[in-house]
């Protein structure tokens, strides 16, 4: 389990660093991070990789968690009044439920279409794919196991209600409940890892449907800085420790 206190500390050492890296161009490589790795298909295992560490750790088509990763504390998004037969961690529950009541008073209405996959269903997922579009498309649009969010149990793929998979319209983007979701799922702590133009950073094509749980106060910030969440967890794990603040010596007086 993640403390509150460190998830807290986390969080304040960082809105600066990332307020300040918002406003500068190339924010990547801002502030002495380490510039951020292209995109390459290979098996590294990601820095932070505990399951408690599920609001940081990074994977992509690099970066991976190990084969047995599983979070302990899955429940049915039955809890969160939508379809019981997907589930995410337990801290998700609250802020889906509100956000699937705060659609549909919004007539956005949205159902799931993917939530927490295990490993073995990940090897599945990207192995259809790849009979589906081929090697070299499919890495581009399902993560190879091991490097999903969905393996965290923090990532959902969205669909509209009653609607059919989201990767078969256009843009599913542009719907009622994919332009709800883009407009409002940081309010609810939701990212959406792989937004529109920015494959070149994400390493995977744009998937209107896909969110992942970061926690409000974070998705907040992390909306702020403009950065994608691979840029935004790359330049937070590679960030230089805080300055510790200097406490002058007291000033010596005469009795
Ligand atoms: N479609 C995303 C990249 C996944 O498979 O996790
Ligand atoms: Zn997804």
């Amino acid at each position: 389990m993640v403390r509150p206190q460190d998830s807290r500390r986390r969080l304040v050492s960082f809105v600066c660093f990332v307020a300040l890296a918002a406003g500068l161009p190339g924010t990547a490589s801002a502030a002495g991070t380490a510039a951020l790795p292209p995109c390459e298909v290979a098996n590294t295992l990601t820095q932070h990789r505990a399951t408690s560490d599920w609001e940081r750790t990074l994977v992509d088509q690099t970066y991976r968690v190990f084969a047995g990763y599983a979070p302990t504390n899955l429940r049915s998004t039955s809890y969160a009044g939508l379809s019981g037969a997907y589930a995410v961690r337990r801290n998700v529950i609250a802020d889906l439920k509100a956000m699937a009541s705060a659609a549909r008073v919004a007539s956005a209405r949205f159902a799931i279409q993917s939530a927490h996959r295990s490993h073995a269903t990940q090897r599945s997922t990207f192995a259809y794919w790849v009979r589906v579009h081929g090697y070299t498309r499919a890495s581009m649009e399902s993560a190879r196991a091991g490097h999903s969010e969905h393996q965290l149990g923090t990532a959902l793929d969205f669909r509209s209600d009653g609607g059919a998979a989201p990767w078969t319209y256009r843009d599913w983007g542009t719907t009622k409940a994919g332009a709800w979701l883009r407009a409002n799922a940081w309010q609810f702590g939701f990212v959406m890892s792989y937004p529109k133009g920015k494959s070149a950073v994400t390493c995977y094509t744009y998937e209107p449907w896909h969110y992942r749980y970061v926690g409000r106060a974070r998705a907040a910030i992390i909306k702020a800085s403009g950065l994608t969440l691979r840029e935004f967890l790359w330049m937070e794990q590679t960030a230089p420790p805080p300055t510790p603040t200097s406490v002058p010596e007291p000033v010596a007086t005469e009795a």
